[in-house]
């Protein structure tokens, strides 16, 4: 539809019943950022925090990836957000919520929503956080240590960069393996940076 807007998306994927997962989550956390975004960002699912305020990365992950955005000089209000799967998938332990890893089959029920957005928006460059926002843009699972931090097509007509998932750097124990982690998560983001300044 010429016409679709990311609100209409947004507004449809509100109730989205295609997998089961939207039974025990709060709400659909869609994508945020402007349309003419240059670069989109797609991470897991949301987490606990993510499903009840209703946006990603608002979570301890974002709070890493927030600093890592500044670092690399990407405003992450310029930027397109999204999650391969837009509802928390989680097991109930207590009061607590504890994740788990979407399967192949709700990323591929999910893609449905991330195939549109990327429509709509067309961005120059797509990063893939982690191994589940890989496994929904390339369609395959690459290992994230031999692929990430260059640029090449993640799929056809969709240029893009591998790199980890930010709550990654979070299980990081010892400190100085945290700190090259995360100096690592940054620059793979420099390069998307860099490579966005110098076609443009
Ligand atoms: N992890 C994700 O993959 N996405 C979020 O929105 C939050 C945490």
């Amino acid at each position: 539809m010429a016409t679709e807007t990311l609100q209409d998306l947004a507004a449809e994927a509100r109730g989205c019943t295609r997998c089961p997962l939207y039974k025990p989550a709060t709400q659909t956390v869609f994508g945020e950022g402007p349309r003419g975004a240059a670069i989109v960002f797609v991470g897991e699912q949301p987490g606990d925090q993510e499903d009840r305020q209703g946006r990603p990365f608002v979570g301890p992950a974002g709070r890493i990836f927030d600093q890592a955005l500044a670092e690399a000089g990407i405003p992450r209000d310029r930027a397109y957000i999204t999650n391969a799967v837009k509802h928390f998938k989680f097991t109930p332990r207590g009061k607590r919520r504890l994740h788990k890893r979407p399967n192949a089959f709700e990323i591929d029920r999910c893609k449905w929503w991330l195939d549109r957005e990327l429509a709509l928006i067309r961005p120059r460059l797509t990063v893939a956080l982690g191994a589940t926002a890989v496994r929904a843009l390339t369609g395959r699972p690459l290992a994230i240590g031999e692929t990430r931090g260059r640029i090449f097509d993640l799929a056809p007509d969709l240029p893009g960069l591998v790199t980890v998932h930010p709550s990654s750097l979070l299980r990081v124990p010892d400190p100085e393996a945290k700190r090259l982690a995360y100096a690592a998560f940054v620059k793979d983001l420099a390069v998307a940076a860099d490579a966005l300044t110098l076609t443009g």
